[in-house]
């Protein structure tokens, strides 16, 4: 992983591509802090989100990112929102629980994009507004596991996986479809010094 020594160089060489981006889910945990890391590099020259409600923000950094509302059981209608996009990132989902889990990944290989990474954290570590008792419980213990050693197997702080996402997309590859796991995730996402807070 040579390239990744030199995050810097090429974080400015794709600044210059002038390229856009679309987030699915951008209200979530992962998106909110996806979002927030992307305006913070000024990676992209156009950053579209796209959901099912519009949002707020007070910032000043959000008031150039574009919003589209769809309803997610008509995609067929909303083709124009995604188009003209160099770069998607997904963020959707929700509880195993809520939604089931691990069709999508089959799925979404068949989609045969150009180039699709797939992030598979273990347990996301975030201030989480949603209860959710049990994911609360394991994020608290975690986290304080994580002061006094290494437990990077089985968790990832919010801010290294959304920095692994927008590293990841500077990162040029040849693999077609990439699964990154926890440990990769981590990697890819101290790979530089600079911090979202
Ligand atoms: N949390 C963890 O520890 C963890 C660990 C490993 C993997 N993951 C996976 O990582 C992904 C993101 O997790 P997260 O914790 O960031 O999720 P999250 O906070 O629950 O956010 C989910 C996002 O998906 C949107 N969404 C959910 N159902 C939708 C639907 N039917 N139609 C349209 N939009 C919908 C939500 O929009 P609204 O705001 O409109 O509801 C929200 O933007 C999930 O797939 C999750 O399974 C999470």
């Amino acid at each position: 992983m040579a390239e990744l020594e030199n995050i810097q160089n090429l974080r400015e060489n794709f600044k210059k591509q002038n390229k856009s981006c679309f987030i699915l889910g951008a209200s979530g945990a992962t998106g909110k802090e996806l979002l927030k890391e992307i305006l913070k590099q000024q990676l992209f020259s156009n950053v579209t989100i796209i959901g099912r409600r519009k949002l707020t923000f007070e910032e000043v950094a959000y008031q150039n990112v574009n919003q589209q509302v769809v309803d997610f059981e008509k995609l067929d209608e909303y083709s124009a929102a995604f188009q003209g996009h160099d770069v998607g990132f997904c963020c959707l989902g929700t509880t195993k629980a809520k939604g089931g889990a691990g069709e999508a990944e089959v799925k979404i290989e068949e989609l045969n994009f150009e180039r699709c990474t797939i992030f598979k954290p273990a347990l996301i570590l975030c201030d989480r507004e949603e209860s959710r008792p049990l994911e609360w419980c394991a994020r608290k213990i975690l986290g304080c596991l994580s002061h006094v050693m290494s437990i990077t197997a089985l968790s990832v702080p919010i801010s290294t996986l959304a920095r692994a996402m927008v590293n990841n997309a500077v990162i040029p590859s040849d693999k077609k479809v990439e699964l990154l796991e926890n440990k990769d995730i981590h990697v890819i996402g101290n790979q530089d010094e600079t911090k979202t807070s």
